[in-house]
């Protein structure tokens, strides 16, 4: 009876919000391994929700949440000021205020929307924040509601992350059209780190298992490149390089304000592998 009992307090119980994006959708799949988990889509759990928000917790008593809903869209954030606070303010302060009821750890994913992305040598986990656009600041909001109301969290910032057939960034919106055969204009001047999502998700996995202490982490592929870069040697795996284009961020209008260098230094975990070997590897899987 007794080792019964202990087997039920230390199996892991993880909860995932916003499950059927980009991340979740990969995450889902790829962490039963480590335990339980319980996948909550918006219809599952609306975040906004205090009150349901507490029932789903009372109801799975997580061990760890995985907290990825968001509004993503960064014009939407701009254009919708209110619903950007409402799901990825209000949302992550009703998840933190969950777990610190229910004693959960909370693996928060953010941005490196929350550096201005002046700085061509990147952002270190601890360099100083300041978000140059509204997705950006609701992101660091969220942050320091974190810091002070958690003791037993991991804040993960990620960048340009592709890989999963809902996701609708850059790399899944060019793909189809180069697979058509049709030209593509890139920009140049805006640098990033390319991360697959398939990656990212094994290091969250990591975290699950509590091989990383508690804090503040940058869970990039190693490297960097230009957006045109990016695309450009997606293209050649599959010989189409001749339809990218490089192009200037000039000429596309945008209310949102980004930084030229969304770069994020990961110096606290072990690198992951460089961006163009994981991307070879995507494209192989994709096209094949
Ligand atoms: N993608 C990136 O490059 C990137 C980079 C850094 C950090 N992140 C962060 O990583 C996390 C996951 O990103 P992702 O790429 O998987 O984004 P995503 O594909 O947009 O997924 C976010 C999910 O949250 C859901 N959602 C929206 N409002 C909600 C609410 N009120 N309650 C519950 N769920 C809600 C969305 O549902 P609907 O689709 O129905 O709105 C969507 O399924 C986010 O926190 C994001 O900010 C992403």
């Amino acid at each position: 009876m007794c080792a019964e009992k202990s087997y039920a307090t230390t199996v892991r119980r993880v909860l995932i919000t916003g499950a059927s994006g980009a991340v979740g959708s990969v995450a889902q799949k790829s962490l039963d391994r480590l335990g339980e988990i319980f996948p909550f889509d918006i219809n599952e759990l609306d975040v906004t929700d205090s009150k349901s928000t507490q029932h789903v917790f009372q109801n799975i008593k997580p061990t760890t949440v995985l907290h990825l809903a968001a509004i993503t869209d960064l014009n939407l954030c701009e254009t919708n000021k209110e619903l950007a606070t409402q799901v990825n303010f209000y949302g992550t302060k009703n998840v933190v205020d969950s777990c610190v009821k229910s004693g959960a750890d909370l693996i928060f994913m953010s941005s490196e929307a929350v550096f201005n992305g002046s700085k061509r040598e990147g952002y270190s986990e601890q360099a100083a924040c300041r978000p140059q656009n509204y997705y950006g600041q609701t992101k660091l909001e969220s942050e320091i509601y974190i810091k002070k109301n958690l003791k037993k969290y991991y804040i993960t910032r990620a960048s340009w992350l592709y890989g999963s057939s809902v996701s609708q960034k850059l790399l899944e919106k060019l793909l189809p059209k180069l697979l058509r055969d049709e030209p593509v204009s890139v920009v140049d001047d805006k640098f990033g780190n390319p991360t697959l999502i398939k990656d990212l998700v094994e290091t969250l996995g990591n975290i699950i298992e509590g091989k990383h202490g508690y804090g503040t982490y940058h869970i990039v592929n190693s490297g960097s490149c230009s957006r045109f870069e990016f695309i450009l040697t997606a293209a050649k795996c599959i010989g189409r390089s001749y339809l990218v284009t490089p192009t200037s961020s000039d000429t596309f209008l945008s209310n949102v304000n980004r930084g030229r260098y969304a770069l994020l230094k990961n110096t606290k975990i072990n690198p992951l592998r460089n961006w163009k070997i994981a991307l070879a590897e995507y494209m192989e899987e994709v096209t094949n």
